[in-house]
């Protein structure tokens, strides 16, 4: 490792804590810590040792004291604050490593990438699956062609518990959606062009939030003609839940099929003789004891990774892979199954334009953001 980062981490409720954590184990210093919560800071300094640094409960007089001693900044904030709590930052041109995702609302999401532009060398965004090994090989898997052309992808992210009672949600969809929004897009390298969806209250469910509902089923169909699913839920009793199926026409890949904890992560092809592919490999989730989120025994590497990366691409000068512009893409999707889901089940259709004005406009016209 040749640099020691020195990192400011705003926003530090459990992920955050989970970033700061991870930035010090691989050898990088953090030197200011905030969060709009007194008691966050609080419970951070103390959990993190750091209770000597500069501490801030607001971003903007955190980038204009620390700019000059940041390397970088990670913000892991309340959604609805993310885009404001970064702009500061933006300003004084810290790298961000930024939580999931821009915001709550689209219209702020527009506004916000039309304020720092499309440049993908200011914020990578903490879509985590884009450095997972076993999702990555799953999408290498799809692009050889393995299994044929793709009819139908099926990603399920189920939570075994609700969040804390600290946490703020506009919809389950908009919440937990955005990552396997995201993730069929990755996986497929396609955009949705029609999106429907539906919530549900499940029974025995207690939650501390009101999200709308516990359990969520999006449909959505692409341009090529897969048919795709999001399952999302807050129920899975027996643990948390990650999954994908895709089927093609020769054969089908199931990566992550539910095997408890503490794994590993299978990525099974199966071929149209009903036999394993050799190409099959399994990824080990990390055993953590004590007290940690569910998320992360499955995706604690791939966090390490996004870490590694995001170091790695600004001493390079290269782009991050996923930035505000991808993230943008993965909220148009789940705002338009958010609104559906709102509605019964309404179908929207959705498309995505890469000159923002008439990304916007296309939005406004689809129903996805209210006109002016
Ligand atoms: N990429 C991922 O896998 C992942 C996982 C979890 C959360 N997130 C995202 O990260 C962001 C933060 O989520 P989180 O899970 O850290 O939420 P959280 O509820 O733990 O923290 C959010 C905020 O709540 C307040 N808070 C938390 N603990 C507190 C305490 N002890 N005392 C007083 N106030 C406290 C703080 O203001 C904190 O910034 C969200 O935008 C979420 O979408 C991403």
């Amino acid at each position: 490792m040749d640099k020691t980062y020195r990192y400011g981490v705003f926003g530090v409720g459990r992920i955050g804590k989970v970033h700061a954590a991870i930035v010090q184990e691989q050898g990088h210093q953090i030197v200011a810590i905030g969060d709009e919560a007194q008691a966050a800071v609080a419970a951070a300094q103390d959990e993190l040792a750091v209770g000597g640094v500069s501490a801030f409960t607001d971003p903007a007089q955190m980038a204009q004291e620390m700019a000059g001693e940041l390397d970088a900044v990670i913000i892991a904030s309340h959604t609805k604050n993310h885009a404001k709590d970064a702009l500061p930052f933006v300003r004084a041109k810290v790298p961000i490593y930024l939580e999931k995702p821009l915001t709550d609302g689209l219209q702020e999401a527009f506004d916000f990438v039309e304020t720092i532009g499309r440049d993908p060398h200011q914020i990578q965004i903490g879509l985590q699956r884009r450095y997972d090994s076993a999702l990555l090989y799953t999408r290498q898997l799809i692009q050889s062609g393995v299994v044929g052309a793709i009819r139908e992808i099926r990603c399920i992210l189920r939570d075994q518990y609700p969040p804390p009672a600290t946490y703020s949600s506009r919809g389950l969809i908009i919440d937990m959606g955005i990552h396997v929004a995201d993730e069929a897009i990755f996986l497929l390298d396609e955009f949705p062009n029609e999106v429907w969806a539906s919530v549900h209250h499940t029974r025995g469910y207690a939650s501390p939030i009101d999200e709308g509902g516990d359990t969520a089923f999006v449909t959505f169909t692409t341009p090529v003609g897969v048919l795709g699913r999001l399952d999302l839920s807050r129920t899975h009793s027996s643990g948390y839940n990650n999954e994908t199926y895709i089927i093609g026409t020769k054969g089908t890949i199931h990566t992550g099929r539910f095997a408890g904890y503490p794994g590993p992560i299978h990525v099974e092809v199966w071929q149209s003789d009903g036999k394993l592919h050799p190409a099959s490999q399994s990824f080990a989730m990390t055993h953590l004891t004590g007290n940690y989120p569910e998320f992360l025994p499955r995706f604690d590497l791939a966090y390490r990774r996004a870490h590694e990366q995001f170091r790695e691409d600004l001493a390079r000068g290269a782009a991050f892979a996923v930035t505000q512009n991808e993230v943008l893409d993965a909220q148009v999707f789940a705002e338009a199954a958010h609104r559906s889901a709102e509605q019964a089940g309404a179908h929207y259709r959705l498309q995505r334009h890469e000159d923002l004005q008439t990304y916007k406009a296309s939005c406004i016209a689809h129903g996805l953001i209210d006109g002016d």
